[in-house]
């Protein structure tokens, strides 16, 4: 029987609970499916912060790089800044194993209290490709000045022609196995070196694809269209900023954080990929035992089918649709007043 090492990092706030939860569907589709994962667990978190003056260990990313897969709670709690946290765990290991496609499938879910929830689930199907390595995450830049009248702060962004070319080609091949559409979402009315770069390096991978349909977008113009006209979009290429805030929006607009899953990915296989929900700590809602478990029970299921795991990935999928349709039970984000172990328990349940 094929077992799988996963490296646990549940992390802070409700990215605990929703770890439990999501472990145990995913123990239940590989007892049903004829593989087990054997778990290890890093208590990486601002807690441990706190404790060691690390998120993490020094060796931090030699001891995950043996694994098949990373699952990951969420990163971040008040107390530790939000810039230390995540770039002491998060951040570090999405470059340290090249995992520079954040992959963010979009999907409307039954049940959901989504603004677009009348639509029909093909108009709202689609999937953010987020360049996760480089662009306007970065630690170039500093602060002028300081103290003077004419203190300022300079924060650069890095687009080099690897890493936006790997990025850009990923979504058109991806784009060949769907609807065979693309569209770049860039800001080159105000961004007068990176994003035309982007656009360039674009229309050139672009021509390799005549049967894709490519546009190009301006950011700002493709989140009005995403609310107003998803069944325009399929595959959305973005840089790692645009990336990030159209995946909340996505999220929004089809079900809520929540339900909302992604994985950083490091496509050659050489290191391994991370699975994780889209949302964060929430600590809004910690430790009250009422988060959602949906997204990072979805995360799990990418995490299965990128493992080569398909058919528990799918097995999954439906157990999440079967339990949101049936909607008696269900977290407050959804309307009803389920916990989080509830709402994993009837996902597990529901697994054939
Ligand atoms: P957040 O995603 O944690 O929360 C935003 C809102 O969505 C909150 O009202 C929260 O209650 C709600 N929400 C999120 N997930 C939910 C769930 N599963 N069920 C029900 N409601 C849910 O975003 P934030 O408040 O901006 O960030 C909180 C912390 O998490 C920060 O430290 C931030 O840096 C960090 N963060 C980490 C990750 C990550 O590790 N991948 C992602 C995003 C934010
Ligand atoms: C995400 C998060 C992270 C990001 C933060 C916490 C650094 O928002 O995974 O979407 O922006 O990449
Ligand atoms: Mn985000």
């Amino acid at each position: 029987m094929t077992e799988y090492q996963i490296a646990s990092i549940p992390g802070d706030g409700i990215g605990v609970d929703v770890t439990i939860e999501a472990r145990k569907v995913l123990d239940r589709a590989a007892g049903l499916h004829g593989f087990s994962l054997r778990w290890t667990e890093f208590d990486w978190s601002c807690e441990r912060y706190t404790e060691t003056g690390r998120m993490m260990p020094e060796d931090g990313v030699a001891q995950l790089a043996a694994f098949d897969g990373i699952f990951l709670g969420a990163v971040g709690f008040p107390g530790v800044p939000d810039h230390v946290s995540l770039w002491g765990l998060l951040i570090p290991l999405r470059r340290a194993f090249a995992q520079y496609v954040n992959l963010r499938p979009v999907r409307l879910l039954p049940g959901t209290t989504s603004v677009l929830a009348g639509r029909s689930a093909e108009e709202l199907e689609m999937v953010i490709v987020r360049e996760n390595s480089e662009g306007e995450y970065s630690q170039l830049g500093g602060r002028h000045n300081t103290g003077q009248p004419g203190e300022f702060v300079l924060q650069e962004s890095v687009f080099t022609r690897v890493g936006v070319e790997r990025i850009i080609r990923y979504a058109f091949e991806l784009a060949k196995t769907r609807t065979g559409r693309v569209c770049s979402a860039t800001k080159s009315n105000g961004l007068i070196h990176s994003m035309p770069y982007w656009d360039e390096i674009f229309a050139e991978i672009a021509a390799e694809y005549p049967d894709v349909h490519s546009e190009q977008c301006h950011v700002d113009a493709l989140a009005a269209r995403m609310v107003q006209h998803p069944e325009r979009l399929d595959v959305v290429v973005a840089s790692n900023l645009f990336g990030d805030i159209l995946s909340d929006l996505a999220a929004a607009v089809t079900g809520g954080l929540g339900m909302a899953p992604s994985g950083n990915i490091n496509p050659p296989g050489e290191h391994p990929s991370m699975f994780e929900a889209v949302h964060g700590s929430a600590p809004d809602i910690a430790g009250q035992g009422i988060a959602n478990p949906v997204a990072q029970v979805l995360a799990g299921a990418m995490m299965l089918d990128h493992l080569g795991e398909a058919a528990a990935a799918r097995a999954i999928n439906s157990a999440v649709e079967k339990v949101l349709a049936d909607g008696s039970v269900a977290t407050p984000d959804l309307g009803g007043s389920a916990t989080t172990t509830d709402l994993g328990s009837a996902i597990a349940d529901a697994l054939t």
